[in-house]
């Protein structure tokens, strides 16, 4: 209890003093006068003073007066709120169960009968004002934080894209979708061989014998006495014949490696397609066609086509097929070293010593062979007059294809 010294009256009334007090009881809203009347002479009965109260009440003021305060607060601390965050933490201090306004609800109990209507209309308002206050920082700040992100992830379409650095076919594979294109087309399919072939496929099956310059260490690479990188993608053929009966069409596009010093027109590795036809009663006339339609298909209708007798062990007639120049058209140039004829592949009736090693007999069975530089088909194409470009895969020179 807490006696507030002024206001004090005293009043001398028979044989007591009464001394009355403003004072405030345990709750500071509560506030009304006590009065305490203190005996002036000693009576048994009047032995102790005693206290009266009077106009005790709970004070609208007070809770008001809260009201007020809390209002100040929602509106200083809402406006200058930072974040969301901050905002959730306002809305729970003052909107939340626990919150400030709930409080005031709950003190209700304490307000003075005829003043309640006025504690709760005005409470009231403060959270209606304060939700009302919440919802719109609460749009507001979202609205910022999505332009905020907007902006920050705008994109300007007007910019020139980050190029991918996209890859692009080497002319090798240009020229391998042709001719696979082309072969499919006449029935053939594809095979392929091993690149570290045994010395019997890449030599003795092709009737290649011990001491022909071919199998010299000088052209050839080899891994051990028995194993080296295949030179050519004739073991291919007879690899073919073991597995298969006739008829066969086949073509075997692939890498072949030879003990070579890298320059213009060499590489130690490089590509050949082969090629093998076996049937009864194939005869040159069918090598003849099939070389034609390959020729005019892959270099051009105007090429002409020049077959020259020549000499591989595994075929037997052997020709090697040139075809016209096309930088010169067949009149003479550097390029097709004055003779207006390239090169283009190696050819043959297949030998009848590789019909029987590879288990077919020549009395009945006859074929064509045909082996070209894939390198090279893509050389005398595209004009390129070094192997090397090729192999580089520099994207200047592969992407003008
Ligand atoms: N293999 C031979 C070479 O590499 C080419 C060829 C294949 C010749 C088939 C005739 C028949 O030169």
């Amino acid at each position: 209890m807490k006696f507030t010294p002024e206001p004090r009256t005293e009043l001398i009334v028979g044989h007591f003093r009464v001394i009355t007090l403003k004072i405030q009881v345990i709750l500071p809203s509560v506030c009304g006068e006590v009065t305490r009347v203190v005996p002036r002479s000693s009576r048994p009965f009047l032995r102790t003073s005693f206290f009266y109260a009077k106009n005790l009440e709970v004070s609208k003021l007070d809770l008001l007066e809260e009201i007020k305060k809390i209002e100040k607060e929602v509106e200083e601390k809402f406006e200058n709120v930072k974040d969301l965050d901050q905002l959730e933490d306002l809305r729970v201090e003052y909107l939340g169960k626990k919150g400030k306004i709930s409080q005031i609800f709950s003190k209700m109990g304490q307000v003075a009968d005829e003043k309640k209507p006025l504690v709760g209309k005005e409470t009231n308002i403060l959270k209606n004002k304060a939700q009302k206050m919440y919802e719109e920082i609460k749009a507001k700040k979202e609205k910022e934080l999505k332009q905020k992100r907007l902006k920050a992830e705008t994109i300007d379409i007007t910019l020139p894209g980050a190029k991918v650095n996209v890859g692009h076919k080497n002319p090798f594979t240009h020229i391998i979708d042709e001719v696979v294109e082309l072969f499919l087309g006449m029935g053939f399919s594809i095979e392929e061989g091993p690149e570290v072939e045994n010395e019997y496929y890449n030599f003795a099956a092709l009737n290649i014998p011990e001491d022909h310059p071919a199998r010299d260490l000088q052209d050839t690479l080899y891994v051990d006495d028995e194993y080296l990188l295949r030179t050519h993608t004739s073991p291919v053929q007879i690899r073919t014949m073991e597995k298969q009966d006739p008829p066969i069409r086949i073509i075997a596009p692939g890498r072949v490696y030879r003990s070579d010093e890298l320059d213009a027109s060499h590489s130690p590795n490089f590509h050949q397609i082969e090629g093998l036809v076996i049937d009864k009663d194939i005869s040159f006339s069918d090598l003849k066609g099939v070389i034609a339609e390959f020729v005019h298909e892959i270099y051009g209708e105007e090429r002409k086509i020049r077959f020259r007798p020549s000499y591989f062990p595994f075929t037997e007639p052997s020709a090697e097929v040139d075809v016209s120049c096309n930088v010169c058209k067949g009149e003479g140039c550097s390029f097709c070293s004055y003779t207006g004829w390239v090169e283009v592949l190696g050819s043959g009736m297949v030998h009848p010593n590789v019909l029987r090693m590879s288990g077919l007999d020549p009395d009945v069975y006859s074929g064509f062979a045909f082996g070209m530089g894939w390198d090279r088909i893509a050389m005398l194409k595209y004009d390129i007059d070094d192997i090397r470009v090729l192999y580089e895969n520099d994207k200047r020179f592969i992407h003008q294809f």
